[in-house]
């Protein structure tokens, strides 16, 4: 069983429990067995097929509902997030332009996602705040979890098994920078707040 919101595998009791059992039945508890995955590797459901891709998928498509030859521009794009919104938004049609925060990501954005422009630098760019005040942009804030019960229970137009679906036809790549060994966990933890990982962080335990 895994919970994709989270970094842990759990297994509750019973099947009962997942329904809604244990101390609140009103309140189901998200544990979801984890579907087939094929050939991919059980850590996407981390990535690309667990929390990140739930918010890249609803956040792009749902709140900013880009249309086939719009503009997206996508911050921190070498991201777990943000390496996906791009790659949403190019099959939607859109034009990306993304901002990152080193060689390397740039290099990756550039050469295996092939976005249309990608810039360095990214979160506090003037740039961005420009873009925001001359389009006259909203800014909208969620919490991906309101898409939750979607991204599990839609049929095969839902968000995980379109997802699927589209990293199995090699539309969408899946980049994990990996830390090998528990007792390598704080150097892990502390990449992230250095923006060094490229795509997702995954710890290999
Ligand atoms: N609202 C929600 O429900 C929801 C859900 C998931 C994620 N999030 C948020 O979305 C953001 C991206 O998530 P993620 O999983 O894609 O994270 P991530 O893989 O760690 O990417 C975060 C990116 O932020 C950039 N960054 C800018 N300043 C930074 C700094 N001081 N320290 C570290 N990174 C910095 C880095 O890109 P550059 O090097 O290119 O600057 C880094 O690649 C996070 O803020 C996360 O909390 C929100």
């Amino acid at each position: 069983m895994l919970h994709p919101g989270k970094w842990r595998l759990e297994v509750p009791h019973s099947l009962d429990e997942r329904k809604g059992g244990r101390k609140n039945p009103q309140r189901p508890i998200p544990y979801m067995r984890v579907p087939d995955l094929g050939s991919l590797s059980r850590s996407i459901t981390l990535g690309a097929l667990g929390m990140p891709g739930l918010t890249a998928y609803y956040g792009l498509l749902d709140i900013c509902q880009p249309k086939k030859g719009e503009t997206v521009l996508v911050n921190s794009a070498g991201g777990a997030v943000g390496s996906l919104v791009c790659q949403i938004a190019k099959i939607k049609g859109c034009t990306v332009i993304a901002f990152a925060g080193s060689e390397e990501k740039i290099s990756w954005l550039k050469n295996e996602l092939h976005l249309d422009h990608i810039d360095f630098k990214s979160a506090k760019s003037p740039l961005v705040d420009a873009f925001i005040l001359k389009k006259d942009l909203k800014i909208q804030g969620f919490h991906a979890f309101r898409w939750y019960i979607r991204w599990w229970n839609d049929t095969s137009t839902g968000g995980f098994h379109q997802m699927k679906q589209w990293i199995q036809e090699g539309k969408i790549k899946c980049r994990e920078t990996k830390t090998k060994g528990f007792e390598n966990m704080p150097r892990a933890l502390l990449g992230i707040f250095k923006g060094e990982n490229i795509g997702k962080a995954i710890v290999e335990v």
